[in-house]
C-alpha cells in the first residue's frame, strides 16, 4: 500500500473515497468540518441532525457521490468525545477507514485530518493504524479475496508548510507498523510451520536483511552453556530448542549509556507438557511465541530507526511437549545462573526459558531488561484482553515504560510485586519452585520467578497472554495476532 501526503483542498480530491471524522458534540461549524459541510451543501449537518451520524467512536456513515466533491464517496467516522480525543483514537479511526473501505472493494482513499491534527505524530498514527488494519490472516486460504486490497492512501488536511512533518510521520509509522505486521505474521504461523529451528532461520534472515548482528545457539551450544532451564522444557520434544540473539549497535555509542536487553518467550507450541492442558482451546497455544516475535519485530524497526542505544534481543525458543523424555512434576533443574528450580508444574514453562534468557542477556551486557511473554492465564482473569500486565523491579525504569505505553497508545497496567508474593515461590527441595504455593496471584508469582534471575538489574516483565491475540475481529484489526507491546517498546528505546 502506497501512503502519501496530500495538500490539495477537499474539492480537488479525485478519489474513490474521502474520509473525515466528527465528534459527539455534532459541531461542524468550525475548521475543516465547516469547510467540508459548506462544500457539500450542508451534508454533514444533515447527517448529524437526522441522527444518522452521532460522532460515537468508530461509527461509520457512507455517502455515495456527495454533491460538491470529486470524491466518489464520503466516509464519515465517529471520533467520540472531542475532549477525550487522542492520537490513539485517530490510529483506530484510520484502521476503521481502511477495513471499512477495503471490504467494499475500494482501492484508494484520502484520509483528511481535522484542524490541529496536521502533525507528524498524527500522520504516524494514521499510517500505523492503516498498515496494521491491512494485515490479514488468510495466508493459508487457497481462495483469497483478490479484488479486496487498498492500493493507495493519501493523508490529507496538511498545508505545504506541514508537509515535511507529515511525511516524517508517514515514514516512521510505516517502519513501526510493518515491524508489527512482521511479528504478527510469525505469531499467525501454526506450530507445524514454525518450529524453533524455523523461527531461528526467519530471525536470521530478517537480521541479515536489516543489517543486524545475529547469532543462534543450537541445542549443543545451549547444553554447553548449561542453560538447564531452557533444556528442561525442550527435552520433551523431538524438535531441538534455539536461543536467538540479535544485537543492534548504534553508530556513536555513548560511554556509560544503558544497554537494553529485550527477552521474549517463544514457545512455538505449549501443550503444557506432562501437566497437559485440556484439549478445548489448545490450538491457540501456537501464539505462545508472541513475546519472542514482538522482540524480533522491535529489532527490525530499530535497525531502520537507528536509535543511539545498544539493544540486545534474546529469544529462547522451544516446544513444550509431553514426550517420553519430558520433564516431570517434581523434577529439579539447574538454570544457567546456577539456581536450582523445582518444576512443580510443567505448564509453567515460560518462566523457565526466560530464566536462562534473562541471565544470558545480562551476561551479554544488558543493563536494563524488558521481557515480554504470554506467561499466565491469570493475567486474563485480572485484566481481561484489555491491558498488558506490567511488573517491575525498578520504578524509574517502569515509569519510563508506562509513559511510552501512553505515547504509543497501548493499554498497560502495573501490578504489585510486594515481597510477600516472593514467599509463594520459595522451594521446598530446591532454591525456588516454578509455581506459587499460596492461593491466587498467579501472574505476580510468575513475575517474581523471572525477577529472581534479573537480580539487581532494572527489569520489567510484560504479561501479554491476554492481549497478544484477538479472539474476534475488531473493526480496525483482524482476528488473531495483535503485535501488542511492539510500539511501546520501540518508543521506549527511542526515548532513551
Ligand atoms: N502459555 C501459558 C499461558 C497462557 C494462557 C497464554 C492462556 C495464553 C493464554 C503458560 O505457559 C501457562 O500455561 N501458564 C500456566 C501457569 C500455571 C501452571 C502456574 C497458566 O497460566 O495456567
Ligand atoms: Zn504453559
Ligand atoms: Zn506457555
Amino acid at each position: 500500500m502506497q501512503i502519501t501526503l496530500d495538500t490539495r483542498p477537499f474539492d480537488a480530491l479525485e478519489t474513490e473515497a474521502l474520509v473525515s471524522y466528527i465528534f459527539e458534540d455534532g459541531d461542524v461549524t468550525q475548521g475543516r468540518a465547516a469547510e467540508l459541510d459548506k462544500l457539500t451543501g450542508g451534508l454533514l449537518g444533515r447527517l448529524i441532525k437526522s441522527g444518522e451520524s452521532t460522532g460515537k467512536a468508530l461509527e461509520t456513515t457512507l455517502v455515495h457521490t456527495p454533491a460538491g466533491l470529486k470524491a466518489a464517496r464520503l466516509l464519515v467516522i465517529g471520533a467520540g468525545k472531542r475532549e477525550q480525543f487522542t492520537t490513539a483514537t485517530l490510529r483506530k479511526v484510520g484502521g476503521v477507514a481502511l477495513r471499512y473501505l477495503k471490504s467494499r472493494s475500494v482501492h484508494n482513499f484520502v484520509f483528511s485530518v481535522r484542524e490541529g491534527d496536521a502533525t507528524e505524530e498524527k500522520a504516524q498514527a494514521i499510517t500505523e493504524g492503516a498498515i496494521a488494519a491491512d494485515f490479514e490472516t488468510d495466508k493459508y486460504k487457497t481462495e483469497k479475496k483478490n479484488n479486496k486490497h487498498i492500493e493507495s492512501l493519501a493523508i490529507g488536511g496538511y498545508s505545504e508548510g506541514e508537509r515535511a512533518a507529515g511525511e516524517k510521520g508517514i515514514t516512521r509509522g510505516r517502519i513501526i507498523a510493518e515491524a508489527q505486521n512482521f511479528a504478527r505474521d510469525l505469531v499467525n504461523e501454526p506450530s507445524n510451520k514454525l518450529t524453533p529451528r524455523i523461527l531461528a532461520e526467519k530471525a536470521q534472515a530478517m537480521a541479515k536483511e536489516a543489517g543486524l548482528e545475529v547469532e543462534t545457539l543450537d541445542e549443543k551450544k545451549i547444553a554447553e552453556l548449561k542453560m538447564g532451564a531452557l533444556l528442561s522444557v525442550a527435552q520433551g520434544s523431538v524438535e531441538p530448542p534455539r536461543m536467538i540473539v540479535i544485537t543492534y549497535n548504534p553508530a556513536n555509542p555513548k560511554p556509560g549509556a544503558p544497554v537494553v536487553g529485550l527477552v521474549g518467550k517463544a514457545v512455538t507450541f505449549d501443550t503444557g507438557g506432562i501437566s497437559i492442558k485440556p484439549a478445548d482451546g489448545m490450538e491457540k497455544m501456537k501464539y505462545d511465541m508472541a513475546g519472542g516475535a514482538t522482540m524480533l519485530g522491535i529489532m527490525r524497526a530499530l535497525a531502520a530507526l537507528k536509535p543511539n542505544v545498544k539493544v540486545i534481543c534474546v529469544v529462547p525458543s522451544t516446544e513444550n511437549m509431553p514426550g517420553g523424555r519430558a520433564q516431570k512434576p517434581g523434577d529439579i533443574q539447574t538454570a544457567m545462573s546456577g539456581k536450582t528450580i523445582e518444576v512443580l508444574n510443567t505448564d509453567a514453562e515460560g518462566r523457565l526459558i526466560l530464566a536462562d534468557g534473562i541471565h544470558y542477556a545480562k551476561l551479554l551486557g544488558a543493563t536494563h531488561l524488558v521481557d515480554a511473554a504470554t506467561l499466565t492465564g491469570a493475567i486474563v482473569v485480572a485484566l481481561a484482553n484489555v491491558n498488558v500486565g506490567v511488573f517491575g523491579s525498578d520504578q524509574a525504569w517502569t515509569d519510563k515504560l508506562l509513559a511510552s505505553a501512553k505515547a504509543a497508545g497501548e493499554k498497560m497496567w502495573q501490578l504489585p510485586m510486594d515481597d510477600e508474593y516472593r514467599e509463594f515461590i520459595k522451594g521446598s527441595f530446591a532454591d525456588i519452585q516454578n509455581i506459587g504455593s499460596g492461593k491466587g496471584g498467579g501472574s505476580i508469582t510468575g513475575a517474581w520467578f523471572i525477577r529472581e534471575f534479573a537480580g539487581d538489574t532494572p527489569w520489567i516483565h510484560l504479561d501479554i497472554a491476554g492481549t497478544a491475540w484477538n479472539d474476534e475481529a475488531k473493526s480496525w484489526l483482524a482476528k488473531g495476532p495483535t503485535g501488542v507491546a511492539l510500539r511501546t517498546l520501540v518508543h521506549l528505546v527511542m526515548s532513551l
